[in-house]
């Protein structure tokens, strides 16, 4: 009879520790590299850093970069793939997501091969820039956890997937949800936006003709949406024209909340998280405490980087093609 109930219940156990292992997601680590390639980090470190000294915009184009990797098929590098003749690849999808600088982390495969060939994939790359680039823009430092692959498959159209500029709350905490992400790391990944710089069709649709009932969207400041105005005309001749998204836009603060608190964020889909009442209340508690942010945009980050991760990928040589 115990015999009997201690076999029930090991039973138990064994089922019950087979439900809380998540068997289709491969678990990451901190000192994933530390016995194969103890200078990975450093490398990868060394060549954002020069990198980032001679073009300031590379900083932010890494940290969009790992977004829109890990949103698109998981963080499996495969937005640094190349167009083949037979298949357009991410890096080619819609144009107003185009992301850049993928030379930058090209430089640091090449580096990474010469140091332990076949051995840091091109999406813990990615991971590990994005990391650096907050880090040395003075935003916050985070472990980040190692040991993903890279994915096979690039598809142009997928970036459709993506979040727009125009969505609104409910579609950015669906778009989040679908990944695994809370509403919580929305509006602390959306603090990414204290780097870099949009274009004009990003935003512009807010500022002519917005609706039937307003010419502008009514939730930006006023000043603001003048400024915003003379930086995108209509016509405009100008494709690189834009704004950047924080005014302190090379340093990774909370001035981006605190601007969105004012009506001044850039696109409709920052604005929104102050418009709507699930979201509102963290933007203002960003607003008003910058270490919480950091703290909470550092956890998101490392859920981030937990999307999608693969097991049955590779080690990619090159980061721009397959083996
Ligand atoms: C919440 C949904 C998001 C939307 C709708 C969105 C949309 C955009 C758009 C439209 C641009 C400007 C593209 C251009 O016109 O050049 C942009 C830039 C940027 N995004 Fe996001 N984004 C989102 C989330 C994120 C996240 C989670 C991060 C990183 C944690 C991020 C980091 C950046 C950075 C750093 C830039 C500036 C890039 C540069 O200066 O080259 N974004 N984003
Ligand atoms: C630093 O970056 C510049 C510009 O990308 C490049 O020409 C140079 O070779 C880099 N130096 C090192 C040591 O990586
Ligand atoms: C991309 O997706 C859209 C909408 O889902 C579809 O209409 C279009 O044909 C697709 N394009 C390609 C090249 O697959
Ligand atoms: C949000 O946007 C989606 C997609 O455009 C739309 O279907 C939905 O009605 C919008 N929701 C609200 C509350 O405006
Ligand atoms: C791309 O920009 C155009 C305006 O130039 C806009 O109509 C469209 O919604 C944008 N697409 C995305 C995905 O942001
Ligand atoms: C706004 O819309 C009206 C009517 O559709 C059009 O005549 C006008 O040219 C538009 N203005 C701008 C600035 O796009």
């Amino acid at each position: 009879m115990v015999k009997m109930s201690l076999m029930i219940s090991a039973v138990a156990a064994f089922i019950l520790l087979l439900t809380m292992v998540p068997l289709s997601e491969a678990a990451l680590s901190a000192n994933y590299y530390d016995q194969m390639c103890p200078q990975a980090e450093n490398i990868i470190y060394q060549t954002v850093c020069n990198a980032s000294i001679y073009d300031p915009k590379v900083p932010a184009r890494l940290l969009r970069m790992f977004f829109h990797d890990c949103f698109i098929r998981g963080c499996d590098a495969s937005l640094l793939l190349d167009s083949t003749p037979e298949n357009k690849a991410e890096k080619d999808g819609p144009p107003n997501i185009s992301v850049r600088s993928f030379y930058v982390i090209d430089d640091a495969k090449t580096k990474l091969e010469k140091a332990c060939p076949n051995t840091v994939s091109c999406a813990d790359v990615i991971a590990i820039a994005a990391r650096d680039v907050v880090a040395m823009s003075q935003g916050p430092w985070w472990n980040v956890l190692k040991g993903r692959k890279d994915g096979r498959v690039s598809i142009a159209n997928e970036t459709r997937n993506l979040p727009s500029p125009f969505s609104n709350t409910t579609t950015l905490i669906q778009s989040f949800a679908k990944r695994g992400l809370s509403i919580k790391d929305l509006v602390a990944l959306s603090g990414g936006h204290t780097l870099g710089f949009s274009h004009c069709s990003s935003f512009s649709a807010r500022l002519h003709n917005f609706s039937a009932e307003h010419f502008s969207d009514p939730s930006i400041n006023s000043e603001f949406a003048i400024n915003l105005k003379k930086k995108c005309p209509i016509p405009n001749k100008d494709h690189n024209a834009g704004e950047f998204l924080d005014s302190t836009s090379s340093t990774f603060d909370n001035d981006y909340y605190k601007r969105i608190v004012m009506g001044k964020g850039v696109f409709g889909s920052d604005q929104a998280l102050f418009e709507d009442y699930r979201t509102r209340w963290i933007v203002d508690s960003f607003a008003k405490d910058e270490k919480l942010f950091f703290r909470e945009f550092a956890a998101s980050m490392v859920k981030l980087g937990n999307v999608g991760v693969i097991e049955d990928g590779e080690i990619r040589v090159k980061c721009s093609i397959v083996n």
